[in-house]
């Protein structure tokens, strides 16, 4: 099984992706934030996604997305195709689109919003810990993604400080902060600053992992040598 940061030779998937995350929402009675081919195809091709695939099949998919101007980055959109499920898929991609996350915004804080438990402890796994809604981005365009969720009502009732899904926060350490600001002079001349000023020179190869948790990189180094990926 490969499983890579995406680019334009996984634009072949998209509809299928788009197609599963439709099916699978209906599937559980919950609503989703609605996102179009052109949208998903964006992710892709900008390699803000990571795509799983095996011979030629597509298995699996995430992306990332910033907000609150690159404070808050989220991974949303995680994605494994039925016949593919319960062999560790989803972790090993949240593993890499959380890697490719904390190399292009390693100042962000990483959130996601979920009422899957199989998210919930592949995320606290990665670090994240359960937060109240007022902890993350307050970007209106991120809350206006709630408006398709047939439990949008709840959310606005409760004034948007909770709703049924668990809201989980990874918070960089200072030290990866700090590394950031020391990078930023020396590299400008070298890396491409990203529009929300970050540097993007980390990118990340399966070899060039950045974990502030020791326990999370043995997890997952016990997952991957699990499985034939
Ligand atoms: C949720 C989903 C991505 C999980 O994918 P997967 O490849 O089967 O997940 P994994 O095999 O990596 O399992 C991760 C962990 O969750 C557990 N898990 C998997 N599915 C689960 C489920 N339905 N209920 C409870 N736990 C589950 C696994 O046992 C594993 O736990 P462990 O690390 O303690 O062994 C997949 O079922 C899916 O695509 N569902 C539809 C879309 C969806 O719900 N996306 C999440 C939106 S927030």
């Amino acid at each position: 099984m490969e499983i890579e940061i995406s680019s334009c030779e996984h634009l072949m998937y998209v509809s299928e992706i788009q197609q599963e995350m439709y099916d699978s929402a209906q599937r559980r009675g919950t609503g989703i934030a609605k996102r179009s081919i052109e949208y998903l195809s964006k992710k892709i091709s900008e390699g803000n996604a990571v795509v799983a695939t095996e011979n030629g099949e597509w298995v699996g998919f995430c992306y990332i997305e910033t907000w609150s101007h690159g404070q808050f980055v989220a991974n949303s959109g995680l994605i494994v195709s039925p016949k593919y499920r319960n062999r560790g898929v989803a972790t090993l991609i949240k593993n890499k689109v959380f890697q490719l996350s904390r190399g292009k915004f390693p100042a962000a804080k990483v959130f996601g919003l979920t009422t899957g438990l199989a998210v919930m402890k592949i995320n606290s796994d990665l670090g994240y810990k359960p937060v109240i809604y007022s902890e993350l981005t307050q970007d209106e365009e991120f809350w206006n993604g709630c408006k398709n969720c047939v439990n949008y009502e709840i959310l606005m009732k409760k004034e948007r400080k909770n709703c049924l899904c668990t809201a989980m926060l990874f918070i960089p350490s200072n030290n990866d902060i700090k590394e950031v600001k020391n990078n930023e002079p020396q590299n400008k001349d070298n890396d491409e600053v990203n529009q929300d000023g970050l540097l993007s020179s980390g990118q990340i190869t399966s070899g060039g992992l950045h974990y502030t948790n020791n326990n999370t990189k043995k997890k997952i180094d016990e997952k991957e040598s699990n499985l034939s990926v």
